[in-house]
This record gives C-alpha cells, structure tokens and sequence, in this order.
C-alpha cells in the first residue's frame, strides 16, 4: 500500500515552515507534495535580533493557515494524513511549543501518530529531497545560525560529531558581524550579497584553529578582527564590502581546510552541506570546486531548503515513522539537545 502523506512542522525560530511529503525511500523528494513558508523577518528588524515572545505568538497566528494552503496545495484535506512531524528541539521554547501542541493535537484527533524531530536532522537530511540524492555513508558539514558541525553519517539516524563549534556558529558570526558594521537584520544574506563587491585583497583575516589538528571551530575571534579594521578604517561604503568580502573568505576557507580534513580521517567520498550558511555563493563554489580537484562528491539542498522550512522536518519525521518511531502524546520539547 502506498504510504499516506506526513505533515511536518518547522517552529523553532523564527520561520514558520509546513510540508507535506510522501515517503519515496529510492526518491525523497518525488515524495515532496507540497510546502508553505512564511518568514518573520520583518518583525524582529526593528528589534536588530529575534524577540522570542513574538516569534511564539506570531507562530500561533500563521501556522494553521499554513497547513491549511499546503494541504490545498496538494489536494488533500486533513483526513488523508498519515502522521505528523515537528520540530522538538533545539530552538526557542515557546516557539518550538507553538508546533509541538498543534501538531500533537492534529495527530491526536485525526488518530494518526506524531513524532518530534531534531531540528538538525531536518537540515542533515534536506539534500535528499533532491535528484540525486546521498547515499551514506557521508560526512555532513552543518553550518546555520545555531549550529557550525562535521557529522559523519554513517545511516540515517547514526551520527557521529567530528567536529564542532566552540564559541560563535557560522551563522551568528556573520550575523554579528554584519550588525558591528551597521547592516540591518538579519544581517547574514546582507554581508554575503555586500562581499560581492569586495575587491579581493584589500584586508586578510586570519583562519581560526587551521593550524592545529582537530575538526572543531572558533568564529568569534574573526569578529573583534574586523571590528578593528572596520573601527580603523574610513568606512567608506567600498571598505564595508572590502572587509565582507575578507571576511566571507576567512569563514568559507576555514570550512573548507575542515571538510577536507573530515573527508581526509574518515575516508568518506560524500559531503554533504546544510543549513542557513549553505545558501552562500562562494561556500558552494568553493566546496564543489574543491570536490571536483579532490574527487569528492559534494550535495547541497536547493537554496530554499537550506534555511529553516518544513520539508525538512516532514522528510526527517517521515523517515523515522516509517521505521515505526513515535512518541506517546505529552506535548515535549527540547530547546538544547545534542544531535
Ligand atoms: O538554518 P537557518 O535558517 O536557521 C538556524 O537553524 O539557525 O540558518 C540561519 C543562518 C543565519 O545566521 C543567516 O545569517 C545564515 O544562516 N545565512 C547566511 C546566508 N543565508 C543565510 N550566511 C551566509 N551567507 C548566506 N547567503
Ligand atoms: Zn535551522
């Protein structure tokens, strides 16, 4: 019999993400039925950051809606789930409860089970909703606003972390830095999309803990290296982008230095990159690059589901239902849980 569709559920920051996806285990994202986004990027600018309490009441507004046009999306209606799948962790608790009581309620009343998902599985896993897909044993670089990793997977559901960060994520290092320089929130896109005009070689940044063994990061120091030359400059427009761009280079070189280090220990042929930071230009440029001179393979979700969405965690939940996981209906979640 032919699976029913999985609904899955993305609450844990700051965008509210719905999916809804069949099982295809040889192709996952033929699977994929329909998907919904909706981005509270506007509401936090004024505040420079993410305000937690409104990101929790703002879910609760648009998340029900959202099911709603995926489900018309696909043509179906609530009756045709199979079961659903939300985000348990980490991420804000209010947030993350917006999504687990909706969906444990849905499950509840349709009779259908529910399963809470690792938001970091969800991103692991994004690059098999597309042609192609990875097959493990890979090693995964993880890079978003909360998360810089090395994960070698050896299943699904087998993970082991190589490496991880130990201050600032990849993310929250380009976002801080893009504020120290006084672009607007979320100031991630905005630096990289600045780095574009940067002439190269008019600053250099160091590549922290390159120049030891080990597969863990440090971001933060980059940051007080640019405030520096930001403080010490003109601060011309053309020096902002100057700086971005030695900066983006700084953080995409040192990626590189480590998933060529992964790839090197664990004798793995496949890289896989998620999350938010996968979305930047010259980090796919130079992985694939380095993939082609090295005889690697590297993977990478369409831009889309590099950051937070629902198909993710619909694919991740559906995975693990169809391995006969669920949980019993306390609504739980896990704002700091390790992969
Ligand atoms: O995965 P994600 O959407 O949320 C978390 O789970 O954290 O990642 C968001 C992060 C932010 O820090 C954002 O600045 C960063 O991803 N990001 C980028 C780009 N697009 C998003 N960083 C660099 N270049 C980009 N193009
Ligand atoms: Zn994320």
């Amino acid at each position: 019999s032919v699976p029913r569709p999985i609904l899955g559920i993305e609450t844990s920051c700051d965008e509210t993400g719905v999916a809804l996806l069949r099982w295809e285990p040889q192709a996952p994202g033929q699977g994929l039925l329909a998907h919904a986004l909706y981005t509270q990027i506007k509401l936090h600018a004024d505040y420079g950051g993410v305000v937690p309490e409104l990101a929790s009441r703002d879910h609760v507004r648009k998340l029900l809606p959202l099911v709603r046009e995926a489900l018309s999306q696909a043509g179906l209606t609530p009756a045709d789930l199979g079961g659903v799948a939300y985000t348990a962790g980490p991420g804000l608790v209010g947030a993350l409860l917006v999504g687990a009581a909706t969906g444990r309620a849905m499950a509840w009343a349709l009779g259908v089970p529910a399963i809470g998902v690792h938001h970091m599985e969800g991103h692991l896993l994004a690059p098999l909703l597309e042609d192609d897909p990875p097959e493990p044993p890979f090693v995964a670089l993880l890079v978003s606003g909360g998360h810089s990793m090395l994960v070698q997977v050896e299943a699904v559901g087998r993970y082991r972390i190589l490496g991880d960060t130990l201050d600032d994520a990849a993310g929250e290092a380009f976002d801080k830095t893009a504020k120290l320089m006084g672009l607007p929130y979320p100031g991630g896109p905005a630096l990289a999309a600045l780095a574009g005009q940067g002439r190269p070689g008019a600053f250099r940044f160091s590549r922290p803990m390159t120049d030891r063994p080990g597969l863990d990061f440090s971001f933060s120091g980059l940051k007080t290296q640019v405030l520096l030359a930001w403080q010490q400059s003109d601060q011309s427009e053309q020096t902002r982008a100057d700086i971005a761009r030695a900066f983006e280079e700084a953080i995409v070189d040192t990626l590189l230095i480590k998933c060529r280090r992964a790839l090197q220990e664990t004798g793995a042929k496949r890289l896989v990159i998620a999350g938010g930071v996968g979305a930047n230009r010259r980090l796919r440029e130079e992985l694939a690059a380095a993939g082609v001179k090295d005889g690697f393979k590297t993977y990478f979700p369409r831009l889309q589901f590099c950051t937070d969405n629902g198909a993710m965690i619909a694919l991740a939940g559906a995975i693990r239902l169809a391995h006969g996981q669920h949980q019993d209906e306390s609504v739980q979640v896990f704002p700091r849980w390790d992969l």
